[in-house]
C-alpha cells in the first residue's frame, strides 16, 4: 500500500479519510489493537493528538481515541481501545482490508525539552495509547524514562518477567530500552500493588535529589489519576503536561462538548475545548479544584 488515501482536506489542516484496515486484534482484558493506513498523514501526527473514528453510520457521533503509535514509513497509525459500548462493539468485528471513516489529526501533541531530562511517563487503562506514543517518540532522544501503567485486568500486551526483581514490563518497550512497571490495585503477580501514582512516589522517592529534582511528569488516564498525578507534582515540585481525556461530539471546536477549566494569564482561569486547544495541557494550567482536588 502506498500513496494517500481518498481525503478531503478541511482549512484547519484536518483531513476526512478513509482509512484501511491492517489488522484489528482482539487483546485480553476486552482491548483492542487496530492498524489502519492512512498514507503521508501517519507523518504529521505526534503523541497526544487523536482521531475521530466513525464506528458506524447508523451511530450519531464519531469516538475519538488517541493514536498509540504512527509509522510515516508505513503510512499506519495504531489505536488502542477498551470495548466498552455499542461503537466499540462494532470496532472489534471489523475485518482487514476495510475502508473505515476518520477525522485526523485532532488536538495538540506532547512537547518536550531537548534536554536530557529524566521523565516519568504515567498512564492509566486505555489512557496508556498516547503515553506509549509518547515513550517511543523518546527514546530517539536518548533520554531515560520510566513507563507506569495502571490497568487492572489481564494486560492487553505482552509483557515480560525482569529478571532482578520478577516485576512484570511491556516487552515491546523492554525491547527500545524503555524501562516500564505495571500496577494493580488487586494483587497480581509482577505487578505493584496500588495506584500507579503510589507507584510513582515510591520511584521518585529512590531517586536521588538532582535525578528526582529534573524529572517531568507526562500523564494520562482517568481524572482521579490526574488528579493524584497534580498532588505527586505539588509534593516534589516537578512539572509536566497531562492529556485530558473527555467525552466529544464534534471533535474541531464547534459543540464545547468538551471543555476542561484551564488558568489564564490573569490569574484566572475559563473553559478551554479539549478538542482543539488540548488535549494536552501544562500540569500546572489545569484547575485541579475543579476535579476535586
Ligand atoms: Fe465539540 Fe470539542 S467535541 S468542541
Amino acid at each position: 500500500m502506498d500513496g494517500m488515501p481518498e481525503s478531503n482536506a478541511c482549512h484547519t489542516g484536518l483531513h476526512s479519510v478513509f482509512g484501511q484496515v491492517v489488522f484489528n486484534r482482539l487483546l485480553p482484558g476486552g482491548h483492542g489493537l487496530l492498524r489502519l493506513f492512512v498514507g503521508e498523514l501517519a507523518g504529521k501526527v505526534g503523541p497526544g493528538q487523536f482521531v475521530h473514528l466513525t464506528c458506524d453510520d447508523s451511530l450519531t457521533l464519531p469516538r475519538p481515541f488517541s493514536l498509540m503509535d504512527a509509522n510515516p514509513h508505513q503510512g499506519t497509525v495504531d489505536l488502542f481501545y477498551r470495548i466498552v459500548g455499542r461503537g466499540t462493539e462494532l470496532m472489534a468485528a471489523w475485518k482487514e482490508g476495510i475502508q473505515v471513516k476518520l477525522l485526523m489529526p485532532l488536538g495538540h501533541p506532547f512537547v518536550w525539552p531537548d534536554l536530557h531530562t529524566h521523565f516519568l511517563l504515567l498512564a492509566g487503562g486505555a489512557g496508556l495509547a498516547p503515553i506509549h506514543f509518547l515513550a517511543r517518540r523518546l527514546v530517539r532522544t536518548g533520554v531515560n524514562m520510566t513507563l507506569l501503567w495502571g490497568i487492572e485486568t489481564e494486560s492487553p500486551l505482552e509483557t515480560i518477567v525482569k529478571q532482578d526483581d520478577q516485576s512484570l514490563a511491556l516487552a515491546e518497550l523492554d525491547g527500545l530500552g524503555i524501562v516500564s512497571r505495571l500496577a494493580s490495585l488487586t494483587p497480581r503477580a509482577g505487578r505493584f500493588q496500588g495506584y500507579v501514582t503510589d507507584l510513582a512516589v515510591e520511584i521518585l522517592a529512590s531517586l536521588d535529589e538532582e535525578r528526582r529534582s529534573n524529572t517531568l511528569l507526562y500523564a494520562c488516564g482517568p481524572h482521579p489519576m490526574l488528579v493524584a498525578v497534580h498532588r505527586l507534582a505539588t509534593r516534589f515540585g516537578l512539572k509536566g503536561q497531562v492529556s485530558l481525556e473527555e467525552r466529544m461530539a464534534c471533535g474541531f471546536g464547534g459543540c464545547a462538548a468538551c471543555v476542561a477549566p484551564i488558568r489564564t494569564q490573569d490569574g484566572a482561569w475559563s473553559y478551554q475545548k479539549i478538542c482543539t486547544d488540548g488535549p494536552v495541557f501544562s500540569l500546572s494550567d489545569v484547575v485541579w479544584e475543579q476535579y476535586g482536588a
